[in-house]
């Protein structure tokens, strides 16, 4: 187990699934709550920081019970950090330090450096430079601008280095970690998904007993997955609540809830399609709809949950990048729109939550979805966001209107899959908009309505680019669209990038 302190970089997950990559588990804390007891820790990594150690506001945590007495990984900040307070000098850097450098020079004989050859290219992101290192650092790197790129501290198994070896950019940066991890703090690589589905079973089974459990599924991966490990750790006793708000893709609910029952989930299929039009009639603003949707949806579950007798337990298919957020350094960052699932529980269900995959990146829930035989193409579906299709209905939702962009979306998703391009992209979809526009079919005018295509490329939704679809497929696809889809007469491509857009349109 890795103790990873976050200084309040925007790198500091990309280390966590770095470690995670080498199957050793490790969980990231922000360096204002060290854990108080740190014995189930084999080592420790320090994440850079947007601060500078010289300024006032500078995190400054108390390091005693680490330094030396464990091992420890400073990186950038982290590097900074042991330098500034135990006789080095870090001071403002001349020359740009900021991308790509090559370690000209390396110590040789040395194991954090183990099979890392002379210019090996290194991640620089730094304003400030160490300029003396402290007090019995052994240089161990540097690149033509840094001089002190990499040092350890004699007689301690403490390494620190300035260049990230979490970012891509550093070709050698994951065998750097082995090497730091693996040779010199023998860290154990056991955290396979195997393992974790051994372990989370027990432990479910331990903490939850003979009571009953209920999870809403969403047809997404992460309540698909979090339901099929409960199912395997108290069987019968889980139940499962898939409510079909009427805004899915075309024929989602009945497939998907046959699919659930195929896994053998113990699975009510919920039709609540009417409740949720009826909450959703005339309201055309994008948040207000993202409430009526969330209340409805809390509404009908609630009313599901209340038929079952003795439930003690919600489920809840909460992943580590969500737990990370709610107690990072910076605080929860500001919700641009209401999103990101239905919020915890409602105050009427006195319910103790249990979410088997809080520890897990969105990677490791699809590899241990796949260890536990989940259909892969259920694995690797699309991001698709809670409020469904009503946020790519541009304006007030109709029935109509969602049968429209079902049918479009349906030919677009098709498209991707039977050209081999849907596991490319990151999300798609399919957007209704609110104007009509003239067009020609045979001999008649049309005057009918505009949809755009988007997909994206990204890796958390956080930020992504448009993707560059063959002209050849985009072609095909708007001609199914406009000729297989009623009321439709044109179909255009969004290529706008997130920021300044966003994925979806409202
Ligand atoms: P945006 O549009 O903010 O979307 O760039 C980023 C990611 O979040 C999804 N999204 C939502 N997911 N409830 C959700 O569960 C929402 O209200 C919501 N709004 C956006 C979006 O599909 C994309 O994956």
């Amino acid at each position: 187990n890795v103790l990873i302190l976050d200084f309040g970089s925007q790198y500091t997950q990309l280390i966590a699934r770095r470690v995670r990559e080498l199957n050793i588990f490790c969980e990231i804390f922000p360096y204002n709550h060290i854990p108080q007891d740190l014995s189930a820790y084999k080592a420790v990594i320090l994440s850079g920081s947007p601060f500078s150690v010289r300024g006032d506001d500078a995190p400054h945590p108390d390091l005693s019970q680490i330094r030396g007495k464990m091992p420890l990984l400073a990186v950038c900040y982290g590097a900074q950090y042991l330098a500034h307070f135990n006789g080095g000098e870090v001071a403002p850097s001349n020359t740009r330090e900021y991308g790509r450098a090559n370690l000209s020079y390396i110590k040789s004989g040395e194991d954090f450096f183990h099979e890392v050859l002379e210019n090996s290219q290194v991640w620089m992101s730094h304003s400030d430079t160490i300029k003396k290192l402290p007090d019995g650092g052994v240089l161990l790197a540097s690149t033509h601008d840094v001089e002190n790129a990499a040092y350890r501290i004699e007689g301690e198994t403490t390494y620190a280095i300035q260049y990230h070896p979490e970012v891509f950019h550093s070709t050698d940066g994951t065998k750097m970690l082995y090497n730091f991890l693996v040779k010199i703090a023998h860290v154990p690589q056991n955290f396979t998904p195997n393992a974790f589905v051994d372990e989370i079973v027990s432990e479910m089974q331990q903490k939850i007993g003979g009571d009953k459990v209920v999870l809403g599924l969403s047809g997404g991966v992460d309540s698909t997955v979090a339901a099929v490990l409960l199912n395997k750790a108290i069987g019968k006793n889980l139940y499962c609540i898939f409510v079909n708000n009427g805004l899915l893709r075309k024929n989602e609910f009945e497939n998907v809830l046959h699919q659930y029952k195929d896994m053998g989930l113990n699975v009510k299929g919920v039709d609540a399609t009417a409740r949720f039009m009826d909450a959703l009639a005339g309201i055309s603003d994008p948040e207000l709809k993202r409430k009526a949707i969330g209340r409805v949806f809390i509404e009908v579950f609630d009313d599901e949950a209340h038929q079952l007798e003795d439930v003690k337990w919600l489920a809840q298919g909460t992943i580590y990048p969500d737990v990370i957020e709610s107690v990072s350094v910076k605080g929860p960052s500001a919700t641009i729109k209401s999103h990101h699932n239905v919020g915890g529980l409602p105050d009427f269900m006195k319910l103790q939550i249990v979410e088997p995959l809080r520890m897990l990146f969105k990677d490791e829930v699809r590899r241990v979805g796949k260890t536990l035989g989940i259909d892969p193409e259920l694995l690797g579906r699309h991001p698709f966001p809670g409020p469904g299709l009503s946020i790519r209905i541009l304006g007030d939702i109709t029935l109509e209107k969602v049968r429209i962009l079902q049918e479009v979306d349906a030919v677009f998703i098709d498209g991707l899959k039977s050209w081999g391009l849907y596991d490319k992209v990151w999300q798609a979809g399919a957007i209704l908009l609110p104007v009509n526009s003239v067009g020609v079919m045979g001999d008649e005018r049309t005057y009918e309505k505009v949809v755009a295509l988007r997909a994206v490329e990204s890796t958390d939704g956080m930020t992504a680019d448009w993707v560059h679809l063959p002209y050849d497929f985009l072609m095909k696809v708007s001609n199914d669209i406009i000729n297989k889809v009623r009321g439709v007469n044109r179909v255009v491509y969004d290529i706008s990038s997130k920021p300044p857009a966003t994925i979806e349109w409202e």
